[in-house]
């Protein structure tokens, strides 16, 4: 069983896509360890992101993911890096499969809709930067 971090951005919150989005997550078979709605301040979208802090677009995605409610998840299941970020599709939902979440829900290369940790070290951060582990077990 691996861990991931999922996340579901105000994007799509805003939208009131959040309810969809959880049944295809559990249609795709992952188990919801744990769950929570956050407003994130900047400097939490900052901390978050600080391995893009290099990027041109880091301000911009700050100030999105900053901007209204997400929902932040861990999910469970085998192989579920690599299975939730299949689910996502690519980034660049102009790129995504179809019937990706990316694909039906993303509306640019930034507001698009979901988030998901992309190796294990990852998925260990972003995990302990949402959730004690006492929120796990
Ligand atoms: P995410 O998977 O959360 O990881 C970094 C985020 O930066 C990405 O999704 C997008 O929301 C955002 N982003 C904005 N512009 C770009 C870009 N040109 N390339 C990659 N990510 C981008």
């Amino acid at each position: 069983m691996e861990r991931t971090l999922a996340i579901i951005k105000p994007d799509a919150v805003e939208r009131r896509l959040a309810g969809k989005i959880l049944q295809r997550i559990e249609d795709a078979g992952f188990q919801i360890r744990a769950m929570r709605r956050v407003h994130l301040s900047r400097k939490d979208a900052e901390g978050f992101y600080a391995v893009h802090r290099e990027r041109p677009f880091f301000a911009s995605l700050t100030t999105f993911m900053s901007s209204g409610p997400a929902v932040v998840l861990v999910l469970e299941a085998p192989d579920a890096i690599k299975k939730w970020r299949t689910l996502m599709g690519a980034t660049d939902p102009a790129k995504a499969d179809a019937g990706t979440l990316r694909k039906e829900f993303a509306q640019s290369i930034e507001r698009n809709a979901t988030h998901g940790s992309d190796a294990p070290e990852t998925a260990a951060f972003e995990i302990g930067y949402f959730f004690a582990g006492i929120e796990l077990m």
